[in-house]
């Protein structure tokens, strides 16, 4: 089975989850049906990917437990405000039909809007009520990161930034290190973009493995939690099927040299808005 990482506040979470940006709403039931069929105990969705209705369907209707699984969803940019935030959240927890969440992210910073702390505070007292396990915030810079900490005395549990191959975000690891923050990758694939390197094709064909297979196995060495997307069925079980193989240390400085200026594929969460 997948190993779990221990958060800062004592909370476990799988090490590897099923993202499911882009899923339809409608096709959600069944592919969350394979995937927790397929091992996964951790599931990554969000308010804005419209399908956290049918991610609740898929777990109800599966022969796993609710509290044998992990779940995350995130607050929408426009749900921002400490009001705001907690109808947001009572919207979401009707859509899933649980009566508690696993993890709960603030999606960006937002930073004109400058509503980010507010909610944060919102998300703190929502945790304390025993409503959200852990709670943690997406694509936040180090300097959103430490105005959370400063005015409000805690840490995000995660902070889920867009990393891969060729954006591998060595800066902002470090800065989470040092500040007790889990390192979630989102589009831990780069979107498909990385399976075609000839570093990691080598690396795989050395070890059976596919490309996909390094590039997760790469995050898990590093210690970072990742979500890979997939909707089909074998490259479903592909993806959780990192655990038996490790990477030498030279292989992992082989791929930091995949690493790229160019390499974002996201927003810059320094100038989104939206
Ligand atoms: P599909 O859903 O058809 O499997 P990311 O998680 O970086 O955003 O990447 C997700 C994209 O990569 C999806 O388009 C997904 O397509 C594809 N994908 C997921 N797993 C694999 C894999 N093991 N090999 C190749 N493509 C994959």
């Amino acid at each position: 089975s997948v190993p779990t990482l221990t958060l800062n506040d004592g909370i476990k979470i799988p090490q590897l989850g099923l993202g499911v940006w882009k899923m339809d709403d409608a096709d959600a039931p069944a592919i969350i049906e394979n995937a927790l069929d397929a091992g996964y105990r951790h599931i990554d969705t969000a308010a804005a990917y419209g399908n956290e209705a049918g991610v609740g369907r898929g777990i109800a209707q599966s022969a796993v437990a609710r509290e044998d699984i992990f779940v995350t969803s995130k607050l929408w940019n426009d749900r921002q405000g400490y009001d705001e935030t907690k109808r947001a959240f009572d919207e979401t927890m009707g859509k899933l039909g649980f009566d508690y969440l696993d993890l709960y992210l603030i999606h960006w910073p937002m930073p004109t809007k400058d509503k980010y702390v507010e909610t944060w505070k919102a998300l703190i007292e929502l945790r304390d009520a025993g409503r959200i396990r852990a709670i943690g915030v997406s694509n936040f810079l180090p300097d959103h990161l430490e105005r959370l900490i400063e005015e409000t005395g805690e840490a995000p549990a995660i902070n889920q930034i867009e990393l891969h191959p060729r954006f591998q975000q060595a800066a902002q690891r470090e800065v989470h290190e040092k500040l007790g923050i889990t390192t979630e990758c989102w589009s831990p694939l780069g979107q498909g973009e990385a399976l075609s390197n000839p570093i990691l094709t080598e690396i795989a064909a050395r070890y059976g493995k596919s490309a996909a297979q390094v590039t997760l196995r790469w995050q898990i060495q590093l210690g970072c939690v990742t979500i890979p997307k997939s909707a089909n069925h074998e490259r479903m079980r592909e993806n959780i099927d990192v655990f038996d193989f490790e990477l030498t240390e030279d292989e992992m400085a082989q791929i930091k040299d995949i690493d790229s200026a160019e390499g974002r594929i996201g927003p810059d969460p320094a100038t989104a808005d939206f």
